[in-house]
């Protein structure tokens, strides 16, 4: 086709694509032509801005390696992952929200007895004690459920993040019981600043954004017949709920953290004041899929 004005390329390019034998491919790729060239209509982007933009996408490729996914986290920031785990995840029965994998998941976390304690290395912090149950939508209990857990320490840092954490520190798979219930130890986490030593940085820090996380823990609670739920809950007291750079944070997923002071009524041996958590998950009926892992 000879292009005979501007009006005439997005025409042009969804009609080389018509043949894309895949159906779901060709109307994803149409969509995003037609809201693409409709972005660039409206922002009419100069040659220099435009150079800029192509630079920002190379540089998020360069950040990327097994260690570091800065795709996600430009995903993350600018709200698409919280969109899709949303709109993929309607909690129109009571089932629970989801709230985005993000960039730290790892795969294989190590398999854990009930009520094991997932800090591998000495992680000065308060303590705490996290159980729950997963259920279905009738309230039935789900046995053998698979409740893979995964958080940051006290001092806001992964441990892939942090030498002097061991390898898979807070991280770690339960099963649930034949009530459907689970448990385990860990410590309370801290909210933390995302990594902004790439061009995703720089974009948070041209645009004056905050850079924190509020305070979470991250499950992904899968069982055969139930669709996978990944989410997070969130610790009420946390100063950043307001402000996440994600915007992962609804209202039902802030947790009850509750400050006990007597150590004598913990379900194991504390020093000092100690914190609980109760958290139910219910799940909806679907497929059971396990995420690609973001870093490895
Ligand atoms: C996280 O929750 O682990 C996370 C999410 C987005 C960016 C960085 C970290
Ligand atoms: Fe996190």
């Amino acid at each position: 086709m000879i292009i005979q004005g501007e009006e005439m390329v997005t025409p042009a390019v969804i009609a080389a694509m018509e043949g894309t034998p895949d159906p779901r491919l060709r109307e994803i790729m149409a969509s995003l032509v037609r809201h693409l060239h409709a972005f660039v209509r409206d922002i009419r982007p100069s040659d220099a801005e435009f150079e800029r933009a192509i630079e920002f996408l190379n540089g998020i490729g360069k950040a990327t390696h097994d260690k570091h996914n800065e795709g996600i986290l430009f995903s993350d920031v600018l709200g698409i992952s919280t969109l899709v785990g949303l709109l993929n995840n309607p909690s129109w029965g009571g089932e629970t929200e989801a709230a985005l994998l993000g960039p730290f998941w790892r795969a294989a976390a190590p398999e854990c007895a009930p009520g094991d304690d997932i800090a591998r290395s000495p992680t000065p912090g308060s303590t705490l004690f996290a159980r729950g149950r997963v259920r279905d939508g009738q309230g039935r209990p789900i046995p053998g459920a698979l409740v893979d857990v995964w958080q940051a320490s006290p001092t806001g840092l992964y441990e892939n993040q942090d030498p002097s954490q061991a390898d898979m520190n807070l991280r770690g798979c339960f099963r649930t019981d034949d009530e459907g219930r689970w448990h385990f130890r860990s410590v309370k986490p801290a909210g933390y600043p995302i990594p902004t030593d790439g061009p995703v940085g720089a974009l948070l820090h041209a645009q004056v954004r905050p850079h924190y996380r509020p305070a979470h823990i991250h499950f992904m609670v899968s069982a055969p017949g139930y669709q996978t739920l990944v989410t997070q809950v969130f610790l009420d007291d946390c100063p950043h709920l307001e402000s996440d750079v994600t915007f992962s944070v609804v209202q039902s997923l802030i947790g009850d953290f509750v400050r006990h002071d007597d150590p004598a009524a913990a379900p194991g041996p504390v020093e000092g004041p100690w914190y609980s958590l109760d958290y139910d998950f219910t799940l909806r009926p679907g497929e059971q899929r396990i995420p690609t892992p973001p870093i490895r």
